[in-house]
């Protein structure tokens, strides 16, 4: 019997801004999942990260199941009533859509999901981020699962050496789940062309080319895709199964000592860097910056171990430092491009209605004389 890790993740309000979650939330939210246990799940773990809440289960149902996805939701519903009593900012934040339709995609919260037959030991990872979008795994990912510098699997295993296999989501096709499936490293370069604009084009999954297996997930909804205008960001979370025929561990965590820049942070609308800290980490400066957490767990017929908090380590704190020296050069140039991010990408109207304004007092000086350059 196979088994999945589901993880549903909602944003539905915060204390003292959009920084973290109270512990009512917390509470109410572990009451309706644990009451879901043994029946319909076998194991879960809840977590925060920032100001959203993470709820990972394991269970026999398989992905897209209505029933957990109907017990996430219950959970955050009954989390946005404890929320409004306690006069949270932002309650009920991503719950978009009023009624439940057998799936959370497409309704507010975010979600990635993989089935599959246990292996004897069954290492995985959970990255949770805040203040950022789903294209914040594409260079991470692509490095992890694509790239001798970070993986060298590639150089000394022969099981890893027939790399992986890319689904590449469209997130700006609003109407479609429009994919592309690339293979490293046959297909290195034409990865490398999409997953080099992480606004547009999205790791979806990656599947082990030694057996096909599942070894990630992402959630890859975009909120203002859904409301048509500003939510808050999507604060994706990932599973990454590790070690064998998978990056290691270390090597799945290698890459985020870059602490790359992605869009996010205050108002969804800058470019920062995405700084790796401990689990249940708040938001401070700037509303940032962007953050990833990450937990290692191993499951076992069903059960999950405790978790291992994988950037709680000495090694992180230079990165954290990095990662902060890297977020003070860029706001030293304020709201001046590329700071603030792109006219397509900021999560507030404000700037597109002012532009329309100032485009009707716009004047036409003098008509430009067309000089037609021709090749010889
Ligand atoms: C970004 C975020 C915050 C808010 C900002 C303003 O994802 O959550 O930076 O955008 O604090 O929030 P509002 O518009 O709710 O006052
Ligand atoms: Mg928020
Ligand atoms: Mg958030």
């Amino acid at each position: 019997m196979k088994t999945t890790l589901s993880v549903i993740k909602a944003d539905i309000g915060s204390i003292g801004g959009h920084e973290k979650p109270s512990k009512a939330i917390v509470n109410r939210i572990t009451e309706i999942i644990d009451s879901a246990k043994p029946l319909l799940i076998s194991d879960y773990s809840i977590f925060s990260v920032g100001d959203d809440n993470v709820i990972l289960m394991v269970h026999k149902n398989g992905v897209d199941n209505p029933s957990i996805h109907k017990l996430a939701w219950d959970a955050f519903t009954e989390g946005t009533k404890v929320a409004k009593s306690q006069g949270l900012y932002g309650a009920g934040q991503d719950m978009l859509i009023n009624s439940f339709s057998g799936n959370v995609k497409g309704l507010g919260p975010g979600s990635c999901e993989m089935e599959f037959e246990e292996r004897p030991n069954e290492p995985f990872l959970l990255f949770m981020c805040d203040k950022t979008n789903p294209g914040v795994f594409n260079l991470p990912f692509f490095r992890s699962f694509a790239d001798p510098f970070h993986n060298a699997g590639f150089l000394l295993s022969t099981e890893i050496a027939k790399g992986f296999e890319f689904t590449i989501m469209d997130v700006t096709d609003v109407k479609n789940d429009r994919i592309i499936v690339l293979n490293a490293p046959q297909d290195y370069y034409d990865l490398a062309t999409l997953l080099r604009d992480p606004e547009t084009y999205v790791i979806e999954s990656i599947r082990s080319r030694a057996n096909g297996d599942i070894a990630v997930v992402v959630s890859t909804s975009r909120l203002h895709n859904i409301a048509g205008t500003y939510t808050g960001k999507d604060d994706p979370v990932a599973l990454v199964r590790s070690q064998k025929s998978f990056p290691s561990t270390g090597e799945i965590l290698s890459p985020w000592a870059t602490a790359h820049f992605v869009a996010g942070d205050n108002r969804g609308s800058h470019h920062v860097p995405v700084m790796p800290v401990k689990l249940f980490s708040t938001i401070s400066f700037f509303d940032g910056p962007a953050i990833v957490q990450a937990a290692g767990f191993c499951v076992h017929d069903g059960k999950l171990t405790e978790y291992v908090d994988l950037f709680d380590h000495p090694f992180w704190r230079t990165i954290q430092d990095k990662a902060a020296r890297k977020f003070m050069d860029i706001r030293e140039q304020g709201f001046f491009n590329p700071a603030m991010v792109g006219m397509n990408e900021l999560e507030y109207t404000g700037v597109v209605e002012k532009i329309k304004v100032l485009n009707k007092k716009f004047k036409i000086r003098k008509k430009k004389k067309h000089t037609l350059i021709e090749s010889s």
